[in-house]
Formats: C-alpha cells, structure tokens, sequence
C-alpha cells in the first residue's frame, strides 16, 4: 500500500494543479504558474546558496587558523530551528524578488501590484516557502499543569496574541523603518545617494574619526565594577540575537560575501575610506552579512505600496527568564537538561570541574573554533571543544562565559535543595520550579539593581514606578531600535583587559589579566587557567570603562575584535552602525522626537544637547545634518543622565523597552498568582553577590556587586549576604478538601490548585489516567493511576519516543525523523506543519504539479 504521505503529496499537487489552471485560464499578466516558477527558482537559489555556504562553514572551521569574521558569523548563522525559519523568509523574499523582477522587465511600467498577485497566490507562496506555519498563532492550553511555566520558546505567554515576545519573530518596530529604497535596502547602500540632502559617511569614517580610542587612553568609571558591563552583555543575551542570513554569498551570482567590495544580497561590505587608521588598501572590505529578513517582509513592500517593509528576526525569546541558560526552543531546552534522573538538574562536563564545581557540557560539534591548535588540548589533538548553553554567545569572551558557568551551578544548586524538600517531585517539576526562581532572580537583578544604575533616577522613577500588575495589550517584543542600538551602549563601557585577579584583589600571580582579544573564543582558559574565580574577582574588583565622549571604544574592539590571529580584526563600532543601516533604523533626530525630545536642526543646538562643541562640529562634519546621525552613535554621544550610564534618548529607549517587559509579562515575578506572597517575599533577599557566594570559592566581595569598591573597602564576607530561604517551596502533600495526596508506588506527583498529576520513575509506565481532581464533596473524582514496570507485565511502550539530536543539530524533524526531543504539543504541531509545507515544495520542485 503507498504510504500515507505520498496519497497526501498526490492530493496536495491536484489541489495546487487545479487552483494553478483556474487563474492560468483567467489570462491575468501573472497567473498562478508564473508564481509557481518564481517559487521554484527562488527554492532552488536558496538552496543552492544553503548548500555552498555549509560545505564553506564546514572547511572554515576545520581550518588551523579562522578568520575574526568566521567567528562572528559563528555565532550569527542560523542553526537548528532558527535555519527553518531564516530559510522560510528567504525562500519567500527570493519569490517576490524574482517576481517583481519580472514585472519591471516585462512590463516596464509601474503597475498596481494586487492586479497582478491574487491574495491565493500570496498563500500559495506563504505556504509553500514555509512561512504561513511560521506566522499562524499557536493554540494555547489553558491546564493548570500546561499554563504554570513559561514555555521555552515564549509562545503563549501573552494568549490573546501568542506570539508576542516569543522566539523566531521579528523585532518589534517602535517607528517605521527607514530604507533607502522604502522595503528593503540599507541606507548607504547605493554611494553618495543622499539621505536628508546629505549622502551618509562611511560607517568606517565614523568609527575612526569620533570613537578612535587607544587601548591606554581608556578612562575608569570608579562608580561601577567590570562586573556591570558583563550583566549588561549577560541581559542582552536573554533579550536579543539577530541571525544572519543563511547564506554567506549572493543568490544570483554566488559572489563570497567575505572576499568582496560588491553589494548585493546578502552582502553588505563595509568600505574603508583613505587614510583609514589600519588598513591602508582600499580596494579590502570588511566582510558584513545583512540580518536575514522574517517571513514576509521586505520585497513585498514594492508590490504593495510599502505596508511590507524588512522585518529582522529575534532568535531568542524577549521575555527576561533566563533564555541564555536554558535554551529558547524545546529542542535545545532538552539537550541541555540531564534527562538521566529526577534531580531536574542541568547537563554538566563529565570531563573537567572547577575543583570539584560544574563547568557547562562540551558542544558535540567538533571545530577549531574554540581555540588555536597546540592551545587547545582536552580530548585530542584535532578536537578543540566550545561549550554549549541556552544561548549560542557562551563562548565569545571569557567574561560571558563565566557567567553561564555561575547560573548554570545556581540552578543546579536550587534544584538539589528543592528536591530535598519535596522529594515526591518528578524530576521535570524540580527542573520547572528551578528555572521558575532562576527567573525571578534574573528580573530582580536585573530591574531593582541594575536598570536604575543604566538609566538614571528620573528615568527609573518614570519608566519603573511600583508594578501595577499585567497588563495584556503591552507588547514585550523587543524593539529593533533597542537591539540594533540603544542596548549597545554597553560596548562603550568594556575595558580593553579582562582582568584576573587573587583571593587578595591583586592581579594574579599565575593567570595575569588579559588583553581582550585574548579571551575571545577560548573557553580552554577557563578550565586550564585557574577557573571561574580570577574571572570572576577581575569583574567584582576593577571598575568598568567610562564612556567619554573623547574616550569611546578601545582598539581592542575597533582593530582588534575576534582577532585571535593575524587575520583583519573587525571593528565593533563600524558593525554597529552597519547593522542599524541594515535594519532601516532611522537616524538620530527621528528617535529625539519619538522620545519627546528636542530635535536639533544645526551645528549650535546639537552642541548644546551634547554639551561639546568640538564633538558636535566632528559629527556634523561627517553627517551634515543631524537628522542622519546613526542613532547608537548619536545616543552614545549624549552625556549622561543623573545617577546613570546614559543620556536622555536611551534613558528614554531602555526605559520604555524594561517597563515593557515588566509589564507584558504575565510570568513576571510580582504578577498575582505566580510566587504565593512568602515566595516572592523570600525572592527580594537575592542579589548578584549572593548568587557568586553560593557559586564560586569566593568569600569576599563588594555588597553590591555593580558598584565599584576598592578592595577592601566596602568589602563584606558571604556569610554577611542575606540568603533566599527556600522554605516557602516546600509542598504540602495535602489538598483541601480531599487532604493527604494519594501515594502511588514508583510514582512522582505534583499539584496545581486542586489536580494531582503522576508521573512514573523511569522504568515504569503509567496505568490509567494521569490526573485526579479533588471535588467539592472531599472525594477525588477518580482512583489515582499506578506505575507497572513493562518488562514483568509485558506492558507495551506506546509513548513518543524521545530520540536524541544528532551531532550538535536539534531540528523537529516529525515521526519519521530523528530528532524529536520533546512531545510539546506546540512542536508536534510545528512539526507537522512542517511536514505538510516540505511535501507540498518537494511537490513544486519535482514539477508535478505543474505538468500534471
Ligand atoms: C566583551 C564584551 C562584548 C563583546 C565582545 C561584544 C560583541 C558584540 C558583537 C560582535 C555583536 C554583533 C555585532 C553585529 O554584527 O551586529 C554584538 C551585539 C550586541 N551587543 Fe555586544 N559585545 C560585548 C558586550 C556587550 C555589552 C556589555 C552589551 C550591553 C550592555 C552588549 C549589547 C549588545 C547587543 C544588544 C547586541 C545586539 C544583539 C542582537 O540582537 O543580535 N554587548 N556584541
């Protein structure tokens, strides 16, 4: 008998066939097999660029020596779930490119676009690239079990609009984007094209004319610690990552986007000017890929009167809820997790400790990428090992990985001290409620010690006034602007060193401090040199750079970011201003009025707003008017608010964006009926230093760890920092009116409101149904279920089977496929849309359902 899916690939392409026929026969200048071969082409562009650029990748890392850029890209190229999505968007955009090619070429007029696409074929092209599964809203369970923890990916979290804040969706948009050519192509895209009357400078003119800063020129904030810049690098990796495009040469001409001064899709070169600072030939780029656009967006725009432009994709969920440790799809969520017992504990190295404390797992990927040959020397000669965590950064700097080192030991720590209280817990509610706290540690910081410090007194006093509780119609999606721009503020507060100090808070003697681009991509350090702790006191003990408006970014960022070798060192400030280009971001003055604030139209008032006139007339040098200054540059630019690290337009930018994610959060932790009153009560004693006592070897530390003290004042031993008592998680087996829960052998249990639900010890399989509800009358609605062990019963195991990733990948791939981790009804949903959408392309690729 043929399979099931062939009779559905059958029907789908009669169906298609049909639907293709009826507007062939309309005689319409673009009928439906016109699409289908624009779609057939884009499919095979796409993948075909998919195809070159992974074979690349794979000879890129297998290289003795990798280039800054391949590092970059590492980290920005879509991977597992995030490549379904970018590949959707660009099957798509690639449609309407073609598409609208044909139309200029064939037509040579400008036509009303909706004459030509019927709202069929936009489904057609929607659903065949992938992209209506991407965009169609999930259904939301409203359980008790299901709804008490965030999903992993987000979705749901808000359950009128269930996408909202979750990941795989575009950024939020707080102005419209500005393109050069209103959809779709960057500002400065085409050379002396003029924006606001003026052409836009070189990103890279800019960077060397008004950020330049020598390594030994960098000023100390005394305020705050280094420490303050990583929780700001540590929060923007639990609220943004824009990916690449997936492809890293062009689509038409297969042009290599590292080793090219052309730009065209996805290209995006940044351009040396004469008398660059380093690099003296101007014939060389600076490799750039554009951020690959969400399903949808972008080439529309020509076709439908620019309601479509570009949209960028956040890969990682906006909410503040720990994403960088536990993973923003389910998927990566489990193959993070020890799965081996009901601790609800987090895989950990099975290889290396840090005398005796748990370093992350080792990812399964084997490349150079984390280390030079001979530096690198764990399992073997060739295999040079990155750790792997909740967010794909963990490896950068050596600062950030520490970080993921500590939250890791805290969950796993939180977990162990819960399932000592409440040993009837399943290893899956210990992990929840875990990763519940963790969470609300994460907010706590982050909101009551760190944003003030950011944004000021009179920003905090507006933006974070007393919660007042949940509110629906808050969107929490993070704002392109704030990813693209404003939250990159912190690049100006990093110090050209990472510092490693002694249990003294004197340098090391062993492990000296490090010149940054030391500790790029080079977790071996961590475990070969000393560990967490020197890491860690160089953050608490040394304070972070001053951002000066004649002091902006130090070399080791601007000439020698990711540059582990030889190769051409990128520079963070040109990328920045790039990358806000590349995703429309308009200028300056746009924000000033969105925020309300004064919009200055000449040299006079924008040296009165930046209180420095000799800044103003270099800016206004390059840029001419004000309008067009890139929008990080000129926020930067601004001196600071009161009490802050910022001036009045990103107070106003990073204020409205942490107030959004307080307040569209249904999860967030002050919101009613997440934590019962002593829980949240306990949770306020948290703070970052608490969270390192409990984590590291150290015992002395500043009492907050943002604020810089020099050692020893101000300095206080662990035993002075107040602890979270974790007593307020201790369950009380009992539910009113029914009271002691019912035991059942092999079994864990836990409950919500007035539902029981069992879970069987591995082994055993669950007989009967899961859950009991105690009525009103004080009897449980049914008999609890019980736990037999298949093998003595000959029980058959008719559960999905939970099948490991294969190497490093963790993409759904359905039934047959071999990667489903996790059975949330939202991925088996996904996966079968999935599915549906692969047999219908297959179905165009092969031709049958145009040729019958
Ligand atoms: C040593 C420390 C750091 C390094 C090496 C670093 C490097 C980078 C790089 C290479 C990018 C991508 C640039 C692009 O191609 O668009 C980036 C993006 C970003 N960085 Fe940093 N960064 C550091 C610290 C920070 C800090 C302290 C903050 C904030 C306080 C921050 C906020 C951001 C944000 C918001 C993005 C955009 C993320 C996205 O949406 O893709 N970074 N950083």
């Amino acid at each position: 008998m043929a399979p099931l899916w062939s009779v559905y690939v059958l029907l789908t392409a009669l169906v298609l066939l049909q639907n293709f026929k009826a507007h062939a026969d309309d005689d319409k200048p673009l009928g439906s097999p016109f699409v289908q071969r624009a779609v057939r082409e884009a499919i095979e562009l796409v993948d075909k660029a998919y195809k070159e650029t992974r074979v690349s990748q794979k000879q890129q890392l297998s290289k003795r020596s990798l280039k800054p850029s391949d590092l970059l890209r590492f980290f920005k190229h879509p991977v597992a779930t995030t490549r379904v999505a970018v590949r959707s968007a660009e099957y798509m955009e690639n449609t309407l490119r073609l598409i609208q090619q044909h139309v200029h070429r064939v037509h040579k007029r400008s036509l009303n676009a909706t004459d030509l696409l019927t709202a069929a074929d936009l489904d057609t092209i929607a659903r065949v690239t992938g992209c209506l599964a991407i965009r169609q809203p999930p259904i939301c369970k409203d359980d008790c079990f299901t709804d008490r923890y965030r999903t992993f990916t987000s979705v749901c979290n808000n359950r009128r609009k269930p996408r909202l804040g979750s990941s795989h969706t575009p950024f939020t948009r707080w102005l419209p984007p500005h393109y050069e050519d209103g959809f779709s192509l960057p500002l400065g895209w085409t050379p002396g094209r003029q924006v606001s009357r003026f052409p836009l400078p070189l990103v890279r003119d800019v960077s060397n004319k008004i950020l330049r800063t020598r390594n030994e020129d960098v000023v100390n904030d005394l305020e705050v610690t280094h420490l303050f810049m990583q929780w700001g690098q540590w929060i923007d990796h639990d609220m943004s990552l824009s990916p690449h495009s997936g492809s890293i040469q062009t689509f038409n001409d297969g042009i290599d986007c590292e080793r090219t001064c052309v730009q065209r899709n996805p290209c995006f070169p940044i351009r040396i000017p004469r008398g660059d600072t380093r690099i003296k030939n101007q014939r060389i780029c600076l490799p750039f890929i554009r951020s690959a656009p969400a399903c949808g967006s972008g080439e529309l725009g020509s076709l439908f009167g620019d309601v479509n432009t570009r949209q960028q994709m956040n890969v990682l969920t906006s909410f503040i809820d720990v994403n960088e440790v536990y993973g923003s799809t389910d998927c990566l969520a489990n193959k993070l997790r020890n799965l081996t017992n009901e601790l609800g504990l987090l895989a950990v190295n099975e290889e290396f400790s840090d005398n005796g404390r748990e370093y992350l797992p080792f990812n399964t990927i084997s490349s150079n990428l984390c280390g030079r040959m001979g530096e690198s020397c764990f399992t073997n000669e060739n295999s040079t090992p990155c750790f792997i965590a909740g967010d794909v950064r963990v490896n950068e700097q050596l600062g950030v990985l520490t970080f993921h080192t500590v939250f890791l030991r805290e969950h796993n720590r939180l977990a162990r001290e819960l399932k000592k209280m409440n040993p009837h817990w399943s290893g899956d509610t210990t992990y929840q409620e875990a990763r519940k706290i963790l969470g609300a540690f994460q907010q706590i910081i982050n909101h009551r010690d760190y944003v003030p410090l950011v944004i000021g007194d009179e920003a905090t006093m507006k933006y974070l006034s007393p919660y007042e509780g949940y509110d629906e119609s808050i969107d929490p999606g993070i704002a392109n602007v704030v990813a693209t721009a404003a939250f990159r503020f912190g690049h100006l507060s990093i110090q050209p060193k990472l510092f490693r100090v002694d249990e003294n808070y004197q340098e090391h003697p062993q492990f000296k401090s490090l010149d940054l681009h030391q500790a790029f991509f080079t977790p071996w350090r961590l475990i070969k040199e000393g560990g967490v702790d020197p890491l860690m006191r160089g953050l608490l003990g040394r304070p972070a750079k001053l951002q000066r408006q004649d002091k902006m970014l130090p070399d080791e960022l601007r000439e020698k970011l990711f540059e582990l070798t030889a190769h051409l060192g990128m520079d963070l400030g040109s990328l920045n201003m790039q990358r806000s280009r590349d995703h429309g971001l308009p200028g300056y003055n746009a924000w000033r009025r969105f925020c309300g604030l004064s919009a200055p139209r000449n040299q006079g008032q924008l040296s009165s707003i930046l209180r420095n006139r000799d800044l103003a007339r270099r800016l206004i040098d390059l840029y001419r008017t004000p309008e067009n200054i890139d929008v990080w540059l000129g926020a930067i630019s601004e001196p600071f608010e009161a009490g802050g690290r910022v001036g009045p337009l990103l107070a106003c930018l990073i204020g409205q964006q942490f107030k959004n994610l307080r307040d569209g959060d249904r999860f967030w932790w002050e919101n009613d009926g997440v934590f019962s009153g002593s829980q949240r009560q306990a949770l306020q004693k948290i703070s970052m230093s608490r969270i390192i006592c409990d984590n590291t070897r150290i015992e002395f530390l500043p009492r907050n760890a943002f604020k810089f003290r020099q050692y020893p004042q101000g300095y206080v031993h662990c035993s002075d920092i107040p602890k979270v008592d974790l007593s307020a998680w201790r369950e009380d087996a009992q539910v009113t009116p029914c009271g002691s829960v019912p035991v059942v052998k092999h079994a864990h249990f836990s409950i919500c409101k007035s539902s029981v639900r069992y879970t069987c010890e591995s082994r055993f399989e669950l007989v009967g149904g899961d859950t009991i509800t105690c009525l009103s009358n004080g009897q449980w609605n049914q008999e609890p279920p019980g736990c037999v062990d298949p093998q003595s019963t000959g029980h058959h195991n008719i559960r999905i089977k939970v099948i490991q990733g294969g190497k490093g990948g963790c993409v759904p791939k359905g039934p047959n496929g071999k990667c489903i981790q996790s059975a949330s009804q939202n991925d088996v949903e996904k996966v079968q849309l999935n599915e549906k959408n692969v047999k219908i392309k297959n179905a165009i690729l092969s031709g049958k359902t145009s040729n019958g």
